[in-house]
């Protein structure tokens, strides 16, 4: 008999552990499933301490009734609290509150109506309870989708064994020993329950560090290799990985080259990590666009040539605009990542690609800001050229000219002082000299700035550049303006312009084109300016990834026509020549 209550002692204070468990879980969580559970365990040690104490008194038919309430509304809260998660189950709720509630009323009918069957009633209160814990290891499982982890397994297993422990022993006569080992096999699996909850919490816990570790990672290193190889190794840490590397998309080629690594296997570090190069079937399942989750990859091809016999999960790094890369994470051999943990994963996937967008935009910031001062740098070095070649052009050209016009100017003047009078010729001379000087002056304004632009308007300056610096210079130019005399926007105007000075002074300059186009016109709200030459073309240097590559010309225009909320497309080939297509937007008229 001793032997009986140590038995049922050891029962008991499992149960009890497991409730204590359970409320410190609902402190941590704050989830009512949970405190839906810690009452139903609290039911269920309830009941044990009526059994135990049946074992000392006789099992009046009171005591029987109370245990046998105790367990029902156990299971029914257990019951209960597992539904509750999922809304999904509220069919499991229906079934389990009508078939639950059948047996409740039968077990009430029987206990009032045959008072003398202790037998009857316990026996319809454990199949009930049973029957209600069966269906909450269904809800568990429902709600869970897939039980591929320990915690999880335990939790159903748990659920499935009270149910199975319950209806097994509802037909069997109850002896203090079968009392005590049907408590038993209960408090195991009520321990199996428990140890299932405690270590979720312990892999929530564990998910939440791996999830800080990276973010902290990736908000300390600001370039994307740097920042793959730290988050490889916090995660390798943390998940206890065996290795992992990781394959970035590179713009110019289009292919994956690897990023970062770690702890590769000695037969990827040899030959320069050869066996690391080229496709495999993560990658082209990646290109094929068909690897949108994590996802465990059976066999790994790379792996296979090494000889290695594992299986290593693959993760894409995700952005806005798409997929940026991949990370491949093995674990030691025989483990897979659970569901839980390829969620994980995706969380992580996602939050890298995020911080590798960041770097990308900042890198191309930092460029933008390069090239910017650059183009300033060049714009105020062109602003002194400018200003030299005037002061030069004044100096050698107008200066002379007006040097030698007041020579002669003085040289008549001794003539008519002495009395010998000035020629027609000589006056003719001084006249030529004059309007030489005046045409010089004219031009130098011109080239200033067109007053024309000012005074006539964008087509007719741009007529005026081509006819006085165009076709001067052996090009064949065909003019094709739809503005009429309609005069824009002064910026707009002064803008393209400029653009298509640039884009004619370029053909002239580099082309060796015998022929240009230049089409102007105005279509929905928008000026649009096409110049195309038949040259020989060139490959537009800042494309292939030196922004600062060339002159400050192209990116001028295409700093002009943004700074006016408009695009610059350069086309050019050597073949056909060079397009260059500028539309800005009318700006909306002053309200
Ligand atoms: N129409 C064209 N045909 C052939 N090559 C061109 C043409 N336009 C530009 N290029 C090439 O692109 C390069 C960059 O042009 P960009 O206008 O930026 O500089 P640049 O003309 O050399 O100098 P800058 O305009 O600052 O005086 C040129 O050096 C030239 O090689
Ligand atoms: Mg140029």
């Amino acid at each position: 008999m001793e032997l009986l209550f140590v038995i049922l002692a050891i029962a008991l204070g499992i149960q009890v552990a497991v409730v204590f468990l359970l409320v410190s879980k609902y402190f941590e969580t704050r989830f009512s499933y949970v405190i839906w559970w810690t009452a139903g365990a609290a039911l269920l040690a309830g009941q044990a301490l009526v059994e135990v104490w049946m074992l000392t008194a006789a099992p009046i038919l009171p005591l029987v009734g109370i245990r046998s309430a105790l367990l029902l509304a156990g299971a029914g809260f257990f019951l209960t609290g597992t539904a509750s998660r999922d809304p999904r189950a509220r069919g499991i709720v229906q079934t389990g509150l009508l078939g639950f509630g059948g047996l409740v009323i039968a077990s009430v009918i029987v206990l009032l109506s045959r008072q003398e069957s202790t037998d009857t009633a316990r026996l319809v209160a454990g199949l009930a309870a049973g029957m209600a814990f069966l269906l909450t290891a269904e809800a568990y499982r429902r709600t869970e989708q897939i039980l591929d982890d320990v915690a999880t397994r335990a939790v159903f297993a748990g659920l499935l064994a009270i149910g199975i422990n319950q209806i097994g022993w509802a037909w069997v006569q109850r002896t203090p020993q079968v009392i005590a080992a049907s408590e038993f096999l209960g408090g195991l699996a009520v321990a199996v329950f428990g140890a299932g909850i405690q270590l979720r919490s312990v892999g929530r816990a564990q998910r939440l560090v791996v999830l800080s570790q990276i973010s902290a990672a990736l908000s300390r290193t600001g370039r994307v290799g740097d920042m793959l190889e730290e988050v490889l190794h916090q995660a390798g840490r943390l998940l206890q990985l065996h290795t992992g590397w990781a394959f970035l998309h590179d713009p110019v080629t289009g292919t994956y080259e690897l990023a970062a690594a770690f702890q590769l296997p000695p037969g990827f570090e040899h030959d320069d990590r050869k066996a690391l190069h080229g496709s495999c079937r993560c990658l082209d399942l990646l290109q094929a666009n068909e690897l949108t989750q994590p996802v465990n990859i059976v066999d790994c091809m790379r792996l296979d040539r090494l000889g290695v016999k594992a299986r290593h999960a693959s993760v894409p790094l995700r952005t806005t605009t798409g997929v940026v890369g991949l990370m491949n994470l093995v674990l030691p051999s025989g483990r897979l990542f659970s569901q839980r943990e390829l969620a994980l994963l995706s969380t992580v996937g996602s939050e890298v690609g995020v911080a590798i967008e960041r770097s990308q935009l900042l890198d191309e910031l930092q460029d933008k800001e390069r090239l910017r001062s650059d183009l300033i740098k060049k714009l105020l070095t062109a602003y002194e050229d400018e200003r030299r070649r005037i002061a030069r052009e004044l100096h050698d050209e107008t200066g002379q000219s007006l040097t030698a016009l007041i020579l002669n100017v003085e040289m008549l003047r001794n003539l008519v002082e002495q009395g010998r009078g000035a020629s027609v010729d000589e006056l003719d001379r001084l006249k030529a000299l004059a309007e030489a000087t005046l045409e010089e002056v004219r031009k130098m304004i011109y080239d200033l700035r067109p007053t024309i632009l000012d005074d006539l308007g964008l087509a007719a300056a741009l007529r005026w550049y081509v006819h006085h610096q165009v076709e001067p210079r052996g090009l064949v130019v065909g003019l094709k303006l739809e503005l009429g005399d309609a005069r824009l926007d002064p910026v707009l105007e002064t803008a393209v312009f400029r653009i298509a000075q640039e884009a004619l002074w370029n053909t002239v300059k580099h082309a060796a084109a015998t022929r240009v186009d230049v089409a102007l016109a105005l279509s929905d709200g928008r000026l649009r300016l096409r110049v195309k030459d038949n040259g020989r073309g060139f490959q537009d240097k800042r494309r292939s990834g030196n922004p600062l590559a060339g002159g400050a010309g192209l990116g001028g225009m295409e700093e002009r026509a943004t700074l006016l909320g408009g695009t610059v497309r350069i086309t050019s080939a050597p073949a056909t020549g060079t397009e260059v297509v500028a539309e800005l937007p009318l700006p909306a008229p002053a309200a």
